[in-house]
């Protein structure tokens, strides 16, 4: 059955001159067809340089947004249209205009796991593998991070010459693993190294032998000598740890590491909207255009 809807994949891709791409937390199989599989930023750089028609996104709909953002031009197709990260809705553009009067030299810097409505209102965005080099960049001491609280307080631990303001969004999935999870996986697993993603809490993030993107985590985990990981993430990123590293062990933190909303993108999904043309992304020509200064000025910063 499986083989079956890859070989109907493939020849749709054809016919449609489709390209897929998948993030690292979608499931196994939608990792394996994909084109390109990544962290956000590598997608978001992969999406603005393709020159196929279609765009398959295998993720959450901030992806599929910033992918149609970046190409106006080119059909962007999400396989299951409800795949949303809540964390993506988590600020108001009332108070990002509350700031904006309070302190005049503010960057609004907007992690792209946001709507596009919040980053027509930003001045940069920014993803967990580049956000501290791209506000460390910035001319402006006051930075207003949007939406999450702890990338946003994780970034300002490392630059103390930057004052930050905080928005309180979170993840679900990051915000559950907790400090706890961590003592007892370390009590567990002594040897094992910590790989942690900014999403995490400070209080979890203490336990870090590691913090970064999960790409960050990948090449992290496959270049250390150690031979044993304790995977503070979501876990579709096993898939390509073990991918990479047969001999190595990567044990999950012991909290529920399943994004609900990535794990919508199935195989039947990426076929179905191929064949029937479904889950078109939309966006209006005003906020494509607004929310495209933010991306690019990050692709920009970001080299
Ligand atoms: P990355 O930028 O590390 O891919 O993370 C995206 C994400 O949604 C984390 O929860
Ligand atoms: Fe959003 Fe968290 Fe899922 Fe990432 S893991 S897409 S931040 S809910």
């Amino acid at each position: 059955m499986t083989s079956k809807i890859i070989e109907e994949i493939e020849r749709l891709k054809e016919e449609k001159d489709a390209v897929i791409l998948a993030h690292y937390y979608v499931t196994d199989w939608v990792q394996e067809i994909a084109d390109y599989v990544g962290d956000s930023y590598y997608l978001a750089k992969v999406a603005a340089g393709l020159d196929k028609k279609t765009i398959v996104f295998a993720g959450v709909s901030f992806m599929g947004e910033s992918a149609k953002i970046l190409n106006p031009d080119k059909t962007v197709l999400m396989p299951d249209m409800q795949a949303d990260c809540p964390m993506a809705h988590m600020a108001d553009v009332e108070r990002i205009k509350q700031v904006r009067k309070k302190y005049d030299d503010v960057a609004v810097v907007c992690y792209i796991n946001s709507v596009a409505e919040l980053k027509v209102h930003s001045d940069v965005c920014v993803t967990s593998s580049n956000a501290m080099k791209i506000v460390k960049s910035l001319p402006n001491k006051n930075i207003f991070f949007i939406p999450d609280e702890n990338l946003g307080r994780y970034i300002a631990s490392k630059l103390p010459e930057k004052n930050f303001i905080f928005n309180d969004g979170f993840c679900h999935v990051h915000k559950g693993i907790t400090a706890e999870n961590l003592k007892a996986a370390k009590e567990e697993h002594p040897d094992a190294e910590v790989l942690a993603h900014p999403e995490c809490t400070a209080a979890a993030l203490e336990y870090a032998d590691y913090i970064g993107s999960t790409a960050g985590i990948i090449d992290y985990a496959t270049k250390s000598d150690s031979k044993e990981f304790i995977v503070a993430t979501e876990l579709g990123v096993l898939y390509e740890l073990e991918l990479n590293n047969p001999g190595k062990k990567f044990y999950s933190a012991g909290s529920t590491q399943t994004c609900p909303n990535m794990k919508k993108v199935t195989l039947e999904k990426v076929r179905d909207c191929l064949r029937d043309n479904t889950g078109v992304v939309e966006v209006s020509d005003d906020t494509r255009a607004a929310a495209l200064k933010p991306l690019s000025r990050m692709l920009e910063l970001a080299k």
